[in-house]
């Protein structure tokens, strides 16, 4: 199979739908952009973890100061849950915002989002499990604002909601295009409080968006541009975030190329990896992070059949080395870069030695994101992965 024959669909569409607002120092311009939207009364959502960096409470001086009103949210955890966007609702529903504001990492956007999603258009989240599942003529969702505090998700250029349900902890991934952020603000500043474990996991995590969306059976012309560019920021990038977290510049590159990869996802999806990372999150509680870095290496090594052309393409970012086959190397770095964020590189590591990988697998197989993987996967394909990733 040809690369350019496999992701050169003859017709495609592209639409940005996030206004990206970049720049140190950024964040001040919240209160303008929040009142150029028609915003006159704001839900914050911003993850309690943040109180201590004294961001949120800049937001809302900065709001306030635009003379918007403003509600904040806190009451979510690291996973937002059905049950935390049902307590967002909650909030929603006594102070009656007419735009929502993310100030946070992933999980504050994404619980943003879900809010958004059940406050438009009621219901529950299981409603809107899968991609626009409410018709046009329902109308807009509230237009909301994205301020992110890590750099790793994408969450802020992209429409979905990653919600886990609260009896199961199975995730849903809850996509529409009017869920998006109508502006992201990337404020550098805003990331360099994040502890290095945070960095870690939402940089592996980036990473692997850049990985995946790069050879995904819905990549399109636009959506290679991102994630290549994307790819090429992190490669270079984050080995030098992982060594000096103050590195500014380095953490700027690494925040855009966080968005892109958004971007990517938002028109390419992802792949095999995250169909493998979303079961070890619900059956052991392995951080999303640490779960999709320890097992892309290895379906890199089974995509190699398929990929061995853009995996050479990605490895022309990677120091030189040996004239071996692009995947093998590719597979290699990911492994070190792993090592280098002070992650686990196996289920051993994290004392899942005895996992059961028949029950991740047949979880895996259920997965969405895994349709898109380039090279077709069975149950057994997922199992092996696992055991070599044991
Ligand atoms: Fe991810």
């Amino acid at each position: 199979m040809t690369t350019s024959a496999t992701h050169c669909p003859h017709s495609f569409e592209f639409q940005a739908a996030t206004r990206l607002v970049v720049g140190s120092g950024s964040l001040a311009r919240v209160g303008d952009l929040a009142r150029g939207l028609g915003g006159t009364r704001v839900l914050l959502v911003s993850d309690p973890g943040l109180v201590a960096t004294g961001f949120p409470a800049r937001a809302e001086e900065l709001l306030a100061s635009a003379g918007l009103a403003c509600h904040l949210f806190q009451e979510f955890g690291e996973n937002p849950s059905t049950a935390h966007v049902a307590a967002g609702l909650e909030a929603a529903q006594e102070c009656r915002p007419d735009l929502i504001v993310a100030l946070g990492g992933g999980s504050s956007m994404d619980c943003a989002k879900g809010i958004n999603f059940v406050y438009s258009f009621g219901g529950s989240m299981h409603d809107y499990h899968g991609r626009e599942r409410v018709g046009r003529e329902r109308g807009p969702m509230l237009p909301s604002i994205a301020v992110p505090t890590t750099a790793g998700t994408g969450s802020e250029t992209q429409s979905f909601a990653l919600i886990s349900d609260a009896e199961t902890g199975a995730k849903m991934a809850c996509g529409d295009p009017r869920a998006a952020f109508r502006v992201a603000i990337l404020d550098v500043e805003l990331t360099l409080t994040q502890p290095d474990r945070v960095t870690a996991l939402t940089g592996i995590d980036a990473v692997s968006h850049a990985v995946e969306s790069f050879v995904s059976r819905a990549a399109t012309p636009a959506s290679r541009l991102f994630a290549r560019e994307a790819w090429r920021l992190l490669a270079t990038n984050l080995p030098r975030v992982f060594a000096n977290g103050r590195d500014v510049e380095a953490r700027s590159a690494v925040q855009l190329g966080a968005a892109w990869a958004g971007v990517a996802i938002e028109n390419a999806m992802l792949g095999g990896a995250h169909a493998m990372a979303n079961p070890l999150t619900q059956l052991h509680g392995i951080p999303h992070g640490q779960a999709v870095g320890l097992v892309l290496p290895h379906v890199v090594r089974f995509n190699a059949p398929q990929c061995e052309d853009d995996y050479a393409d990605l490895c022309r970012d990677l120091p030189t080395m040996a004239a071996i086959p692009g995947s093998v190397r590719l597979a290699d770095w990911l492994q070190y870069l792993l090592r280098q964020a002070g992650m686990s590189a196996s289920l051993a590591d994290l004392g899942l030695a005895d996992a059961d990988t028949a029950a991740l697998a047949a979880i895996a197989t259920q997965q969405w994101t895994g349709s898109f993987n380039p090279r077709p996967f069975s149950a057994t394909d997922f199992e092996t992965l696992y055991e070599a990733s044991r």
